[in-house]
């Protein structure tokens, strides 16, 4: 029997599960080096991976798509789409860190909607970089896996996207929101405790194609930001550097659309820090307040809301029972979060979708998450 250096024996096969996420505020503060505050949920991808005695061959199963593909583990190149581009994206970020993996089967399934702002490709990379580093025995520690599926997201699916969903879906632990300092890496865990509110989802069932060109645009546009701040005041590296007060200062100098985005990233870094605040003290009204100024920024400010989700958010101004909605995530499409009082979900779903299929056509999708732990093997 073959036995490693460390004196165990190859594992051969391993079974992990990998979860979705939500954020109750933060949105595109995490690549701007800001705070984030999400939790992982009980929408989860579960992935079965074996060893299957080749050197470099990789069959990869979509269950829920009945999609399969098989790539060589030394001869692989991006596609111009597809989730096979985040299978071969975390291989390939793996193996830049010297990551010795054989030829393995895979097959995958979950039920995180896909496009509904849930993080279900964050959950894919990672059930993926937890499981080959499992089974093969690599040695990595958490945070390699994270920056490596982030980096599968950038290089491969071509999202220069923030660290908040990978971290999320790896990290999270149950009945646990996590404020997450995305410059120093630092978090803290605290209960989620809403007393008579409860958190709901609401799905607009839309992802807009614009998502990934908008968002690598947002990116730039924040980049650009930092660069005109930084030519009067050297020491600012990132938005996190930025005060209110000095961005005011430089209104004049700067293009209005800059102005805007970088008042929404700095600003939002604010309500972070002051939703944190109202959690720890009991206070949802105050966090409800803030979800709706995020979402307003988001809207206006940032430009990355839609249509749909502006109509949910909107929907829930009038209604006393609830105290907070706004887009969650990347943007253009995806769901809604919203505070709002046990026991009026039922209510407040029938109505809304009454009023959003008048409006769109179709339905809304409505989901009520529980807080669970992040990334880990399948329990037998
Ligand atoms: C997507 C990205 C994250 C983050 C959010 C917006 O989910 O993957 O990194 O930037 O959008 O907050």
């Amino acid at each position: 029997m073959e036995v490693l250096p460390n004196g165990t024996t190859p594992r051969h096969s391993v079974a992990v599960q990998s979860p979705g996420r939500i954020n109750l505020i933060g949105e595109h503060t995490d690549y701007n080096d800001g705070y984030v505050l999400p939790a992982a949920i009980d929408k989860k991808t579960v992935m079965q991976l074996k060893r299957n005695g080749t050197a470099h061959q990789a069959t990869v199963v979509a269950s829920n798509l009945n999609e399969s593909f098989s790539f060589d583990l030394q001869n692989f190149s991006p596609l111009p789409g597809g989730w096979q581009n985040y299978i071969m994206g975390v291989v390939h970020e793996l193996q830049k860190l010297n990551a010795d993996i054989h030829g393995f089967d895979a097959e995958f399934e979950g039920d995180i909607p896909i496009g509904g702002g849930m993080s279900s490709s964050a959950a894919l990379e990672c059930s993926l970089a937890f499981a080959l580093n499992e089974m093969f025995d690599l040695g990595f520690d958490k945070w390699q896996l994270i920056k490596a599926s982030q980096m599968a997201e950038h290089n491969f699916v071509g999202i220069k996207c923030g660290i908040m969903d990978q971290f999320a879906s790896m990290m999270g632990k149950k009945d646990q929101v996590m404020l997450l300092d995305c410059r120093s890496l630092e978090y803290s865990y605290f209960p989620l405790e809403l007393g008579a509110y409860q958190i709901l989802l609401l799905n607009t069932n839309v992802s807009h194609s614009l998502a990934s060109s908008e968002y690598n645009t947002r990116r730039s546009e924040c980049e650009e930001g930092v660069a005109l701040l930084k030519k009067e005041n050297p020491v600012i590296s990132s938005l996190r550097d930025v005060s209110l007060e000095q961005l005011v200062s430089h209104r004049d100098r700067m293009p209005k659309r800059i102005f805007r985005r970088i008042h929404h990233v700095v600003s939002e870094n604010k309500r972070v820090l002051e939703a944190t605040n109202a959690l720890l003290g009991n206070n949802p009204d105050v966090l409800g307040k803030l979800v709706y100024q995020s979402h307003f920024s988001l809207q206006n400010d940032y430009e990355v809301s839609s249509p749909e989700l502006d109509f949910l958010v909107q929907q829930t101004i009038d209604k006393d029972y609830i105290l907070g909605s706004r887009m969650m995530g990347g943007g253009f499409g995806g769901c809604t979060i919203n505070i709002i009082e046990k026991g009026r979900v039922a209510e407040f779903v029938d109505k809304v979708s009454v009023t959003y299929r008048n409006q769109f056509g179709f339905h809304p999708t409505p989901y009520s998450v529980s807080i669970e732990n992040g990334t880990g093997e399948v329990e037998s």
